[in-house]
């Protein structure tokens, strides 16, 4: 049966409910202070299993961080390929704005401690047809994508945060990208449209799925010449952490259920559409039960 691998990124994420973000030179007070459970990646893992589908974590952690590995198990998340070390577990200090906006400072720890050995023997349990799922939270992100390649995984990319070195990669190697708008822009050279930024992105890299999602102003597919949309899902904003990973579990994992890509589209918009409600990371992600 065909498996799910995410190497990806595991935070202990310390959030501040702040008026505004704050401003270069400026000192503001926080009104509340949390320590939660987080990282692109673990949120991501956390968002395929709550929509149904079976996942294997792999990553690194220091003992600070063992909670995570137990939240993630009770959530069904396997965690057989998360691995110990001696330093500390990644963080991310997040300032949430009263309108429900962050900005994230990450500290690597683990995240940045990813080695080689781990990576070809977690590996190793996968096989062609599986499915590989990345971000760019974790260090030796081109490696797996290579190492992955050479199995004949199916290679999926939120390439996020972005960094100039994203391009540098085979991303030809892929099946799957999933970009934010200004992700998109960058990758594609483009100042134009959401269509534009898509269309370019889909005549370089042909037979790719590629997701390009643009906050309140929806999601575009793009496959070659094919194209969706879906608009947002409303909802009261009270913390967009963890929006977009909760978006790209959902419409993979509804996509591996054999949805159409509108429905998997619309069904991600949904489940993020209730992530932005609540406050928190992969806590706030929701059950499929809790879909309409
Ligand atoms: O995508 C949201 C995540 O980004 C947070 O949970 C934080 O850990 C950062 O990695």
């Amino acid at each position: 049966m065909m498996k799910i691998l995410n190497y990806g990124s595991l935070n202990i994420d310390i959030v501040y409910q702040v008026p505004h973000i704050v401003k270069p030179g400026e000192t503001i007070p926080a009104s509340d202070v949390s320590k939660n459970a987080g990282g692109k990646g673990a949120n991501q893992s956390v968002a395929l299993a709550k929509a149904g589908a079976s996942v294997w974590h792999a990553g690194t952690i220091g003992s600070d961080g063992e909670w995570l590995k137990e939240l993630l198990e009770s959530y069904t998340v396997k965690t057989d390929f998360i691995r110990s070390y001696e330093g500390i577990t990644g963080q991310a200090i997040i300032q949430v704005s009263e309108e429900g906006q962050n900005s994230i400072v990450l500290v690597g720890g683990g995240n940045a401690n990813n080695r080689r050995e781990d990576i070809d023997d977690t590996l190793s349990h996968f096989e062609e047809g599986d499915y590989l799922v990345l971000q760019n939270e974790v260090n030796l992100t081109p490696y797996i994508i290579e190492k992955a390649y050479e199995r004949g995984m199916n290679i999926c990319l939120n390439p996020a945060p972005y960094t100039e070195e994203v391009k540098t990669w085979s991303l030809e190697k892929l099946d799957m990208l999933v970009v934010n708008e200004i992700e998109g822009q960058d990758l594609a050279g483009s100042t134009g449209s959401y269509e534009e930024t898509l269309n370019t992105l889909c005549s370089r890299y042909p037979g790719l799925d590629i997701i390009l999602t643009a906050g309140a102003d929806g999601s575009w597919y793009g496959k070659d010449e094919f194209r969706e949309f879906a608009p947002v899902a409303k909802a009261t904003v009270v913390d967009t952490t963890a929006a977009g990973d909760t978006y790209f579990g959902y419409f993979l994992a509804g996509r591996l259920k054999g949805l159409g890509v509108k429905e998997a589209m619309i069904r991600a918009a949904g489940a993020a559409s209730i992530t932005v409600s609540r406050p928190g990371a992969m806590d706030a992600v929701p059950w499929s039960r809790e879909l309409t």
